[in-house]
């Protein structure tokens, strides 16, 4: 694992999407693999300041996003497509055909086999963003998810339901379950780049990189991909 340590979150979010930025300027035809969550928030903005700037071009370029919400459409404020048109794909060249989300509505078995389907027609995904729960969950793979495991639907947990309240009125209307990306899935990506910021994330980051891999802790299998860079605050290096 490639471990980059940032004093400032502006100077972190800039280094991520530079890299981002780069792959799009040397393989227009990148497939991104992106998250949500605020993490990813900074530089999904910094991008959208590079393309106004630079007219950098995202129209060949093709992205999957990790996961979504069961029983949140595209319409709901805070569906994980909603959130995705706002921060970035509105703002940028990119087909909106070219842009998928998990569906978290109507058949969801076969929203996932279609999902996995896709991803392989694209040719595979070359860069992956991920964030990583405080409990090490990646994408919305909880602890105990098989590594083995592709797009599937997954139950939350009480403590990712709670973390991920703020974003709703009440902890009631939280949604419970996720389609998301299997370990597999991300593993199969070219590249990876985890972002974490915050003290929250210091336990979560030092057991991903010096834990055991063990599906316990879902971000630790990361330990066995050949080209994973971390890009962290120091607050979430402090553990390390
Ligand atoms: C959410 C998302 C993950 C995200 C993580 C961290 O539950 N499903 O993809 O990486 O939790 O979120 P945040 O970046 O808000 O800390």
């Amino acid at each position: 694992m490639l471990i980059n340590i940032f004093p400032d979150n502006d100077e972190l979010h800039r280094a991520v999407s530079k890299e981002i930025i780069q792959l799009v300027k040397t393989k227009p035809d990148s497939v991104l693999g992106l998250s949500t969550g605020s993490s990813p928030v900074d530089t999904y903005a910094l991008l959208v300041d590079d393309y106004k700037k630079n007219k950098t071009d995202y129209s060949s370029i093709v992205t999957f996003n990790l996961d979504e919400y069961v029983g949140l459409d595209a319409h709901h404020d805070q569906s994980y497509r909603h959130f995705m048109n706002f921060h970035l794909f509105n703002h940028l060249n990119i087909p909106a055909d070219q842009t998928h989300v998990p569906l978290g509505t109507g058949d969801l078995d076969n929203n996932c086999q279609e999902y996995e389907a896709l991803i392989q027609e694209a040719g595979g995904i070359d860069l992956q963003l991920l964030g990583i729960g405080t409990n090490g969950h990646i994408g919305f793979n909880e602890p105990g998810t098989s590594f083995e495991s592709r797009t599937h639907v997954a139950p939350l947990l009480k403590d990712t339901i709670e973390a991920n309240s703020r974003f709703f009125e009440t902890s009631e209307e939280v949604p419970t379950k996720a389609v998301t990306m299997g370990i597999k899935t991300i593993m199969e990506a070219r590249k990876i780049i985890l972002l974490a910021y915050g003290s929250h994330k210091a336990a979560a980051v030092r057991d991903m990189v010096n834990g055991e891999v063990s599906e316990d802790l879902p971000a630790s299998i990361l330990q066995k991909h050949e080209h994973v860079a971390l890009f962290l605050d120091e607050e979430a290096a402090s553990l390390l």
